[in-house]
């Protein structure tokens, strides 16, 4: 068993492979995957995080020098370098699951949690800041609604889905732990 800090922790079988959370801008998979991470006792990265150390820029300055093409390819590069790793709990970007190279790559080597979150949530939550690249148009919450649109068909390919609720980021980790529980028990990893 892993162990936590928190009495509360549910139990979960020893973490057999990296977890991924994936899905939208402002579905909370930085803060949830934090707070999942704590509480199984493993270490937690951040894709973007990282991409931007390798870069030595951030991603604001990687799309505006570079275009979002040379972003996908250093994300893939990183991710699958991270993949390598002993299992812990990654956030992704929004886009990274829908390279399908990075896609293949999470479905071989992770498991994959789609954190699913409906778009007045998502533009409650992405509308506060302005440092989403893809989001700087002259309707950014049409292309919100757009990216949700092409990206939900994929995401729904996702290991695990959970919705993500206007609640507490740690309740949430509470329901990720739970289903991650479910579904090592329907899916016994070798
Ligand atoms: C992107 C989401 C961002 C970041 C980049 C592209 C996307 O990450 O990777 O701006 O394609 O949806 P968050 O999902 O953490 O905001």
């Amino acid at each position: 068993m892993l162990e936590s800090s928190h009495p509360d922790t549910l139990s979960l079988p020893d973490l057999p492979k990296t977890l991924v959370l994936i899905g939208m801008m402002g579905a909370g998979k930085s803060t949830i995957g934090r707070h999942v991470a704590e509480r199984l006792g493993v270490p937690f990265k951040d894709a973007d995080r990282e991409i931007e150390d390798a870069a030595g820029r951030t991603i604001e300055e990687i799309f505006a020098e570079f275009g979002e093409a040379h972003f996908r390819s250093g994300e893939r590069r990183v991710i699958a370098r991270l993949l390598e790793e002993e299992p812990f709990v990654l956030a992704t970007g929004g886009g990274a699951y829908i390279d399908p190279e990075t896609r293949a790559l999470i479905a071989e080597r992770a498991i994959s949690v789609w954190l699913r979150a409906d778009l007045d949530l998502l533009w409650a939550r992405v509308s506060r800041r302005a440092n989403r690249p893809l989001l700087k148009t002259e309707n950014p919450r049409e292309t919100l609604a757009g990216l949700i649109d092409a990206r939900y068909p994929v995401y729904a390919e996702a290991d695990i889905i959970v919705d993500s609720e206007d609640i507490a980021k740690d309740a949430m980790a509470v329901h990720v732990i739970a289903a991650v529980t479910d579904y090592l028990k329907a899916n016994p990893q070798p």
